[in-house]
């Protein structure tokens, strides 16, 4: 087992730009996942690790030795990729044992070996088969006996389950949850499904732009992402725009079209002076969908349905809040009033995230947006159809 050091790896091909400045301690037994959109440096990162790519800048350490020129085979890796390739014309039991006697283990220790990653795997039954003559999991999971024979320091996985279907996968991520556990040999995993990052990983590092975003355990950044880009890739997340109005307490009020909202000042990753712009984020599973006229809570916005989804366990509804903005509620059929119907939503002020603003139209944060809510949001107001805001709206 070994402590992985990356330090200010840089990386560019050509003129862009791939791996920007990454720092990342990855400890001794743990399991840490690289999780992020395609392209976001992922693969690059991990080929660097393998010694498969020499960085521009920046090196890499297994406990504390600096290994960046020293060549792959020598790095006491265990390798798992998507396109698992275990040789054809090998029985399982060969292809597991394949590095083991290529070393130069006797013929005895080598089977013994082979017999208890097998068991490991769960697949002792399957020995003398070919690989063609198994499933896609189970050609899976031999390709991780394989990466373990001889018993590397570091495990490196590139998408292992991406060419599996859903059911399977979920339960090859407890295969592999439990074979890492019980070996706690570190690991270094690199998934862009955040379901998967979260359910395997001690820690996570949430790449962006061939950048680490944010560096912390499944449930910190589920529940305290440090960035818009954070919460909206793990998770589902809610944006709203407004402006820093006021400190009452220990909140900051947000001023959000013509509601004001609390949101507390301790919890933030950063804070904010009266007047800043800032994005709101608030998660939908946090967020409860009340009548119009019931007693409200903490924060509360008022809006109408646009829509109902139904989508198996919950109904996800599209609520259009008064400031314009389209808000996603997790709710339950009871509560599917008919698109039109007037609602609140309420949620617990601690639940919500407080960004300075910064456009990013990828998660539809753009200054457009804001401008097109400053001056009255036409669309919205024209809709909830009150008489106050009629008498506003343009003729
Ligand atoms: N050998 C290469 N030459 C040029 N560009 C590359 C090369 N390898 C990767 N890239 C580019 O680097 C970016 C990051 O790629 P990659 O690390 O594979 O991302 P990820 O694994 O996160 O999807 C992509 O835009 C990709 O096109
Ligand atoms: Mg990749």
């Amino acid at each position: 087992m070994a402590r992985v050091t990356l330090e200010g790896l840089g990386k560019h091909f050509g003129a862009d730009k791939i791996i920007d400045h990454v720092d990342l301690e990855i400890k001794e037994g743990e399991f840490l996942t690289l999780l992020g959109p395609s392209g976001c440096g992922k693969t690059t990162t991990l080929r660097i690790v393998a010694g498969f790519l020499s960085p521009n800048v920046g090196r890499v350490l297994f406990d504390g030795k600096d290994v960046t020129r020293v060549p792959t085979q020598s790095r006491k890796l265990g390798m798992v990729f998507q396109d698992y390739a275990l040789f054809p014309h090998l029985t399982v039991a060969e292809n597991v044992g394949f590095a083991l006697k290529s070393h130069g283990m006797r013929k005895a220790d080598a089977d013994k070996r082979v017999n208890e990653l097998l068991a490991l795997i769960r697949l002792p039954a399957v020995a003398n088969r070919y690989p063609l003559e198994l499933s896609g999991g189970q050609q899976q999971r031999v390709a991780i006996a394989r990466a373990l024979a001889h018993t590397p320091a570091v495990l490196l996985m590139d998408e292992p389950l991406g060419a599996l279907d859903l059911k399977l996968r979920e339960a090859m991520q407890n295969e592999l949850h439990s074979i890492q556990r019980q070996l706690g040999i570190t690991t270094i995993y690199v998934t862009h499904d955040q379901e998967e990052a979260l359910s395997l990983s001690h820690r996570i590092a949430l790449m962006r732009f061939g950048r680490i975003e944010q560096l912390d355990t499944p449930k910190e950044i589920y529940s305290r992402p440090k960035t818009p880009f954070a919460a909206f890739f793990l998770g589902k997340v809610n944006f709203l725009q407004g402006h820093v109005v006021g400190r009452v307490g220990s909140n900051y009020e947000i001023k959000v079209g013509r509601e004001t909202l609390l949101c507390p000042i301790d919890g933030q990753h950063q804070s904010f002076d009266l007047d800043a712009h800032v994005v709101l984020g608030v998660r939908p599973e946090q967020l409860r969908l009340n009548q119009a006229q019931q007693a409200g809570g903490q924060n509360v916005l008022h809006g109408r349905i646009a829509r109902e989804k139904f989508i198996g366990k919950v109904v996800q509804f599209d609520v259009e809040v008064d400031s314009g903005a389209t808000i996603v509620v997790d709710g339950s059929l009871e509560q599917a009033k008919g698109v039109g119907s007037h609602v609140q939503l309420v949620w617990d002020a601690r639940m919500t995230h407080l960004y300075p603003f910064a456009e990013d139209p990828e998660l539809g944060i753009t200054r457009a947006e804001d401008k097109r809510r400053a001056i009255g949001a036409p669309a919205a107001i024209d809709a909830r159809g009150d008489l106050e805001t009629n008498r506003m709206a343009p003729a």
